[in-house]
């Protein structure tokens, strides 16, 4: 890959989007979905086709995206449909949610009967289609046969998604969530990326040591951290394993979720990848201890105090090795942050350690934001300041990226 084409995608910001709808009644969650993509900083062209203006009018797409939305081929007051090809060609992706059997059809043959066909046809851009239709008609091997044909040409396909269907039917027909259309158009934006080709291992959580069946030892973790990086990394275009407790987050979009609540889990998942891994960050808060035991059935009060035996539970990231291999450690600290990230970078031979204070206002647990340090091995410091952690998250990735390149 040429220096020219690493280009390091971070989300949607900037990015120009096509944004086609087609005639379905899932057409409504377009403007859920438009509203979404230009909060994050995307511009979006959405083409319509006829049947899409009969379930949503032009006029929502235009009051969300502030841009004229295009949807007739020869309108003689618009130049739209001479600049097809341009735009079609100047954007970064042309996403088509929901798109229905008839357009995948369609575009399957090389029709181009409407603007939106005709865009397609004409593009060399990353498409990307976001299916919704009744189940038998995507059973059909007709309609298979089309997404297949569009899959071997490179074509990106998320969902549908299995579920109630407008018919009141239940079958695989639903458009997929706004988040995973999202998730999938990222993941398509960062096929030049400069993770290409990297196997990225992503911890993230608090860990649960289970006492009894209804009872753990935890700490205060979101997993927002690690979330934010394993996304990133994806954005990038790494493979990307994220191995996270029980959390309030939606596992995201293309990567592969690996669930493991407690340290011996997360251990067990990290170790045994590390060898094929080539960079691995650890955000989890791993609990340093366990109970000795977890008791079969719920502990029952007996009156006055309980001592609690607790045992070490396995350093992780410590353990962790892999020849390629770059660790990243995080340390949540509440005093002397520095120093003693240092430290633990030492003791766990890490390549980097990201350091927060906990007690900083805006760096506590399930804060959006983050003020963190980043201590490599040869002992330099970088002062970051208060950032949203999606973007710390890719200063912790450039910097691992960098070190990853020059191993
Ligand atoms: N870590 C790990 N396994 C553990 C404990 C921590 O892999 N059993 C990882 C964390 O995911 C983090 C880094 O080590 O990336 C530092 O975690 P932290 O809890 O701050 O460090 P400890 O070594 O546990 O030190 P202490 O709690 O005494 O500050």
């Amino acid at each position: 890959m040429s220096e020219d084409t690493k280009a390091i995608s971070r989300g949607l910001r900037g990015k120009r989007i096509v944004l086609g709808v087609t005639g379905s009644i899932a057409a409504y969650k377009a403007s859920d979905l438009t509203s979404k993509l230009v909060q994050q900083g995307a511009l979006v062209d959405v083409v319509m086709s006829e049947g899409a203006t009969n379930f949503v009018a032009p006029l929502t797409f235009r009051s969300l995206t502030h841009r004229p939305v295009l949807y007739q081929l020869f309108d003689p007051a618009s130049d739209a449909g001479i600049e097809h090809v341009a735009l079609a060609e100047n954007c970064d992706a042309i996403l088509v949610a929901p798109a229905t059997a008839n357009l995948i059809a369609k575009a399957a043959n090389g029709l181009a009967d409407d603007l939106l066909t005709c865009m397609l046809l004409a593009t060399r851009r990353p498409v990307i289609l976001a299916p919704a239709m009744d189940g038998y008609m995507f059973e059909n091997p007709a309609t298979q046969e089309n997404v297949s044909k569009l899959e071997s040409r490179g074509w990106k396909f998320i969902g549908p998604a299995e579920g109630r269907l407008a018919s009141g039917l239940v079958g695989k027909g639903r458009l997929a969530d706004v988040e995973d259309i999202i998730g999938g158009l990222k993941q398509a934006l960062g096929r030049e990326g400069d993770l290409v080709g990297k196997s990225v291992v992503v911890t993230a959580g608090g860990t649960q040591e289970p006492l009894d069946p209804v009872r753990h030892i935890g700490n205060k973790s979101s997993g927002k951290m690690g979330y934010a990086i394993a996304e990133a990394a994806r954005d990038r275009g790494a493979n990307v394993t994220l191995v996270s407790t029980q959390t309030s987050l939606r596992a995201p979009y293309g990567v592969e979720f690996v669930r493991a609540d407690t340290a011996a889990e997360m251990r067990e998942a990290v170790v045994s990848r590390a060898p094929e891994s080539d960079i691995l960050v650890m955000a989890a808060a791993i609990a340093d201890y366990r109970p000795a035991t977890e008791a079969e059935h719920k502990i029952k009060k007996s009156g006055g105090g309980m001592t609690l035996e607790l045992r070490e539970t396995a350093d992780v990231l410590a353990e962790a090795s892999g020849e390629r291999l770059v660790k990243v450690g995080f340390a949540a600290e509440s005093r002397d942050t520095v120093a003693n990230a240092r430290e633990k970078l030492g003791k766990k031979r890490l390549d980097l350690i990201v350091a927060n204070n906990i007690t900083d206002e805006g760096s506590g647990f399930g804060s959006e934001t983050n003020r963190v340090s980043i201590i490599d091995a040869d002992g330099g410091v970088e002062e970051l300041p208060l950032l949203l952690k999606t973007e710390v998250a890719h200063i912790v990735l450039d910097r691992a990226a960098s070190i990853s390149e020059g191993a």
